[in-house]
C-alpha cells in the first residue's frame, strides 16, 4: 500500500518560519514534523512507500529527507507543475496506483490506530474511508456529519457557525480507492474537502467514518506549533524524546555543553550541540535546537529555538519561537507571542515586547 503525504501547502499561518522551511520539515524537537508522521505510517507494515506531494520548495525538503533513511520508509517525490489543490494533488500523486491509497494532510500530530482505520475500510468495502476527531470549534475545519452505522452523510468545509450541528471534524487521514478519482478533472485544482467529499454523498457512495478520540492536532498555527511541544513535553501525546518513562525532565539528546551553575527547570529538551553558560536559566517548556547557545546569566523560557540560533548573555527571551540561526546580542528581552524568522538579528538591549 502507498502513503500520499499532501505537503504541497505554503503554510502561510506559519510565517515567518515557513518561508524557508516548508511545513513538512518544521522541526518538532531536532526532527522533522515529517518524521512523525513516518512512525505512524510504519504501524502498517503494508505501507511500503512514502509519497510526499509537493510543490511549495520541493527542493529543502528533498534535501534534507532524501530517500528516507532517517523516516524509516522510502519516500518519493512528486512534484505538481502548480498547486493543484488536495483533490487534484492526491490524483496527481497516485498516477499509475490502482490499490488502496492512504492520504495524510502534511501537518497532523496524532496517535491514531491506522491499523484499525485499514481494517474498517475494507470490512466495510468503503470507497472511501475518513478518520474524524472531535473539537470544541469545528469552524476551522471540515465538518463531518455521520449517521448511526457510521457512513458519512454530510461534509461541509470551514463551515460558518450557523452550519455547525456538530463536533466531528475531518483529522486529515482518509483511505481511498483510486477508482474513484475519475470524477477529479485531469491536472485542474480540485479540492478534496469541498468538492470530491460532497460528492461521494451526493452520489451514496460507500463513505465510511472512522471516529478516533485519542490525541490529534494540526500544527498548522504558531499556537497549535507551540502547543504541539507542551503536549509532548507534558505527556498528552505519549510520543516523542519525553514519551519514555525513564525520559528526564531535562531531556539532553546528545552531548552538551553546560555550565554547572546553569539552572533548568522542566520540562525542557536540549538538543545535541546545545551550549548553556554560567547562570543561566532554561525555564520549562523550553527547546533548545542542535547548536544552539544561551549566554551567561540569560533567561530562556516557555521558547523555541530552531538550530544554530545564538542567545548572549543577560538576554531574556519569553514565550517566543526564534527561527534558525537568529542572533540576539547582550540584553536584548524577546516578550510574549514573538516569532522571529531564520537569520534575524536582535541588537544588543534592544526590546522586542511582543504581542501577548
Ligand atoms: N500537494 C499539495 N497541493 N498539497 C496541498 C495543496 C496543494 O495544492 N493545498 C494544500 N495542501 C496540503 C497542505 O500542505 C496540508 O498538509 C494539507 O494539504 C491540508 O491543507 P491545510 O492548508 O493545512 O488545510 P486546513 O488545515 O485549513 O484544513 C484541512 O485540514 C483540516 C484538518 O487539519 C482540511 O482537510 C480540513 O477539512 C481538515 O479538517
Ligand atoms: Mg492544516
Amino acid at each position: 500500500m502507498k502513503a500520499v503525504i499532501l505537503a504541497g501547502g505554503f503554510g502561510t499561518r506559519l510565517r515567518p518560519l515557513t518561508l524557508d522551511t516548508p511545513k513538512p520539515i518544521v522541526p518538532i524537537f531536532d526532527r522533522p514534523f515529517l518524521y512523525y508522521q513516518t512512525d505512524l505510517l510504519r504501524q502498517v507494515p503494508e505501507i511500503d512507500e512514502v509519497i510526499l506531494s509537493l510543490n511549495y520548495r520541493p527542493d529543502r525538503i528533498e534535501a534534507r529527507v532524501g530517500r528516507g533513511a532517517d523516516a524509516g520508509l522510502p519516500v518519493r517525490y512528486v512534484v505538481e507543475p502548480e498547486p493543484l489543490g488536495t483533490g487534484g494533488a492526491i490524483k496527481y500523486a497516485s498516477r499509475g496506483i490502482d490499490d488502496t491509497i492512504l492520504v495524510l494532510n502534511g501537518d497532523v500530530l496524532t496517535t491514531i490506530d491506522l491499523q484499525a482505520v485499514v481494517r474498517t475500510h475494507r470490512e466495510r468495502h468503503a470507497q472511501a474511508t475518513i478518520v474524524l476527531t472531535p473539537v470544541e470549534n469545528p469552524s476551522a475545519y471540515g465538518l463531518v456529519e455521520t449517521d448511526d452505522q457510521g457512513n458519512v452523510r454530510r461534509f461541509l468545509e470551514k463551515p460558518d457557525p450557523e452550519d455547525i450541528t456538530c463536533n466531528t471534524i475531518n483529522a486529515g487521514i482518509y483511505l481511498l480507492e483510486p477508482e474513484t478519482f475519475d470524477r477529479i478533472p485531469d491536472d485542474t485544482p480540485w479540492s478534496i474537502e469541498r468538492q470530491y467529499f460532497p460528492s461521494l454523498v451526493e452520489r451514496s457512495e460507500t463513505f465510511v467514518a472512522y471516529v478516533d478520540r485519542g490525541y490529534w492536532l494540526d500544527i498548522g498555527t504558531p499556537a497549535a506549533y507551540v502547543q504541539a511541544h507542551r503536549d509532548l513535553m507534558r505527556h498528552r501525546c505519549p510520543v516523542g524524546p519525553f514519551a519514555s518513562d525513564h525520559a528526564a525532565p531535562v531531556h539532553k539528546a546528545g552531548p552538551c555543553d553546560v555550565a554547572p551553575d546553569a539552572q533548568f527547570e522542566g520540562p525542557c529538551f536540549l538538543a545535541a550541540g546545545s551550549v548553556v553558560g554560567p547562570a543561566a536559566r532554561i525555564g520549562p517548556e523550553t527547546v533548545l535546537g542542535p547548536g544552539c547557545h544561551v549566554g551567561a546569566g540569560a533567561v530562556v523560557e516557555q521558547t523555541i529555538l530552531w538550530r544554530d540560533t545564538f542567545v548572549d548573555a543577560e538576554c531574556v527571551v519569553r514565550d517566543a519561537i526564534l527561527g534558525e540561526r537568529c542572533r540576539l546580542d547582550h540584553h536584548a528581552e524577546i516578550g510574549p507571542g514573538v516569532i522571529l524568522g531564520s537569520d534575524s538579528t536582535i541588537s544588543a538591549h534592544s526590546r522586542v515586547p511582543g504581542t501577548r
